[in-house]
């Protein structure tokens, strides 16, 4: 059985109060997702692509409709209330369609951390996952033990640690109430 395709969020996810607005990617932010993937303390915690130019973070924004079509995926840009810049992103991967378990990412740019962004952003998304719109069971994520700033967010959005992933990655989740 084909895995149900994922909606865009509809209304869109917003949180006045940190300032955030989740949308979907677009042609035009291409640049700002290559520069993201080529920063250092993104790919040292994050699957980051190999091929990373502007061309293919072109190719990678106009797969997005076609992996939430397929129910594969979906992944959305941070940005501001009235304000289009690519301040981060967060995305689910389904990792498991029949259990309804997906996997949760997520990244801020440099710029912009410090600020409350990934919490507002990752309790927005893990909410909305969890709830009656998309119906998973369970939101993961593996963060690198020395990830400090993630362990922070996932706590601060209701994620429980549940110990040693392969290497040295760490799984929190959150499950449906
Ligand atoms: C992790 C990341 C998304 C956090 O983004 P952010 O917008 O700065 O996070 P927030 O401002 O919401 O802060 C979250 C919490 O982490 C804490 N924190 C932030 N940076 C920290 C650091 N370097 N060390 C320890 N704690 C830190 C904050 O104080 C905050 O906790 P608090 O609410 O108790 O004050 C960002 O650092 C990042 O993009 N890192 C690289 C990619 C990554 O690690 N992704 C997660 C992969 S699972």
């Amino acid at each position: 059985m084909p895995a149900p395709a994922l909606p865009l969020p509809d209304p869109p996810l917003v949180h006045p109060t940190a300032g955030v607005r989740l949308r979907p990617w677009v042609e035009g932010d291409a640049r700002a997702l290559a520069t993201a993937w080529a920063d250092p303390s993104l790919a040292a915690v994050a699957d980051v692509p190999a091929a990373c130019s502007e061309a293919d973070a072109e190719a990678w924004i106009a797969g997005g409709p076609a992996r939430r079509a397929a129910g594969v995926a979906i992944d959305l840009v941070v940005a501001g209330m009235d304000d289009d810049t690519v301040r981060g992103e967060v995305g689910l991967v389904v990792r498991d369609p029949v259990r309804r378990w997906a996997e949760l990412g997520f990244w801020v740019a440099p710029a912009f951390r410090g600020t409350g962004l990934a919490t507002a952003a990752v309790g927005l998304v893990s909410d909305w996952a969890l709830g009656p719109s998309l119906g998973f069971g369970q939101v993961y994520a593996r963060v690198h033990r020395d990830n400090a700033a993630a362990e922070g967010v996932l706590a601060a959005c209701g994620f429980e640690r549940r110990g040693q992933a392969e290497g040295s990655h760490v799984v929190w989740r959150r499950r449906d109430a």
